[in-house]
């Protein structure tokens, strides 16, 4: 269980300690997304996603310049990805759906990449079969999400290494060894492949560019974490001639311990898309909660959402009715909704949930062909 009082940390690798996201945007020099920005995207999307209103999307790098230019009539491409190290958890899902809704509306293609060699290369005891034997089980929760095969193309880094692996040198040979340690908290004992790895991470963000030749402009939406990798990547863009890549970033959905994001390193508080209906209900009923000690004392004063698990899965995820959700937050505050009943009420939302997606998932295996990289070329 991750500790609240630890220091933070957001690294690819490590996320520990009470997230202060305002403070993130402070240190990684993103910009936040302001309501005068979410009105410029509502022009194009009408009502605004769920993650852009409740503010699950927070931050961003040159989001207005893809506008500007999209507006302008030139198109984007975005760009998204996972690193294969296990069964996919709930909490990955979030920026996958916000993915699918920019690819709705922008009509955009998508690069999604599988970094099984990241997951080979930073994991000690990990085979790399493994890895890229999850990769593609991975790929089945990708497309349950919905992608529109006609413009989704799923990378497996060490299957398309032939075509990225030219453009990786070309980035690798722009960045030093002391940017890396800065920024990635490398050291000494690194391995030498992870010190490689994050120009393997930035060739999707030229990709479009290269395979066409026209300098296509890229937006990559994913959690905050992965944000030192757009860093590096930004730095290296304009040398190659190529934009740098916008970013649009998400907060972390949190595990269903006390605090911490969702992990699949805490499996007991994870919930993971493979996980059947009823593993999922016993985690959800397991789960901490804002609620007090006794019924008496809740009843009396009240919980507090604010520190919930079982209300920010209806945050995130669960509940889309804005209405509805502000009277699951008033009802526990004021003692009406108890723990136990609030934990049945998701419970069954995320079985139902389960249920559908895993028969996306398994409709999946028969289209996993149509979405893959090496079948486009
Ligand atoms: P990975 O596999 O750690 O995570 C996949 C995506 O899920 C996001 N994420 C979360 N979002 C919300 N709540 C959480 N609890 C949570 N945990 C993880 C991550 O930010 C990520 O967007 N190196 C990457 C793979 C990758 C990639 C990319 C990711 C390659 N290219 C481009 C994003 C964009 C990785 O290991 O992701």
């Amino acid at each position: 269980m991750s500790n609240n009082d630890e220091e933070m940390v957001v690294t690819p690798w490590t996320v520990s300690g009470k997230i202060d996201y305002s403070r993130l945007i402070e240190e990684f020099g993103t910009q936040p997304l302001t309501e005068a920005l979410l009105e410029r995207i509502r022009k194009h999307t009408g009502e605004l996603h769920l993650q852009l209103r409740r503010g699950i999307f927070f931050s961003h790098r040159d989001l207005d310049w893809i506008l500007d230019m999209y507006e302008a009539g030139k198109r984007f491409v975005l760009y998204t990805g996972r690193g294969p190290s296990g069964p996919v958890h709930i909490g990955h899902l979030v920026p996958w759906i916000f993915t699918k809704h920019l690819q709705d509306v922008f009509g955009a293609k998508l690069y999604f990449q599988m970094t099984d060699d990241e997951k080979f290369l930073i994991n000690p005891e990990f085979a790399l079969e493994t890895a890229t034997g999850f990769a593609y089980e991975n790929a089945l929760d990708v497309i349950a999400v919905g992608f529109d095969p006609n413009k989704t193309s799923i990378i497996v880094d060490t299957e398309d290494a032939e075509v990225l692996y030219k453009l990786a040198v070309t980035i690798a040979k722009r960045i030093t060894f002391s940017t890396l340690k800065a920024t990635f908290g490398l050291n000494d004992s690194s391995n030498i492949g992870i010190t490689f790895f994050p120009a393997i991470q930035a060739t999707p963000c030229f990709l479009e560019s290269v395979l066409t030749g026209e300098n296509v402009p890229c937006l990559i939406p994913a959690a905050i974490d992965q944000d030192p990798y757009w860093r590096v990547t930004r730095d290296v863009a304009q040398k190659l001639g190529y934009f740098k890549p916008a970013q649009i970033h998400c907060k972390f959905m949190p595990g269903l311990g006390m605090g911490g994001k969702m992990s699949a390193s805490l499996p007991e508080t994870a919930i993971f898309t493979t996980d059947s209906p009823e593993v999922a209900e016993k985690k959800i009923w397991n789960a901490f909660t804002g609620g007090k000690p006794t019924i008496k004392e809740q009843k009396i004063s009240g919980g507090d959402p604010s520190v919930c698990p079982i209300y920010y899965y209806d945050y995130y995820l669960f509940e889309e009715d804005d209405v509805k959700l502000a009277e699951i937050a008033r009802q526990c505050r004021c003692g009406e909704l108890l723990c136990g009943e609030h934990k049945k009420i998701l419970a069954t939302k995320v079985k139902k949930f389960l249920v559908e997606h895993q028969k996306k998932r398994e409709k999946a295996k028969d289209v996993l062909n149509d979405f893959l990289f090496k079948n486009h070329k």
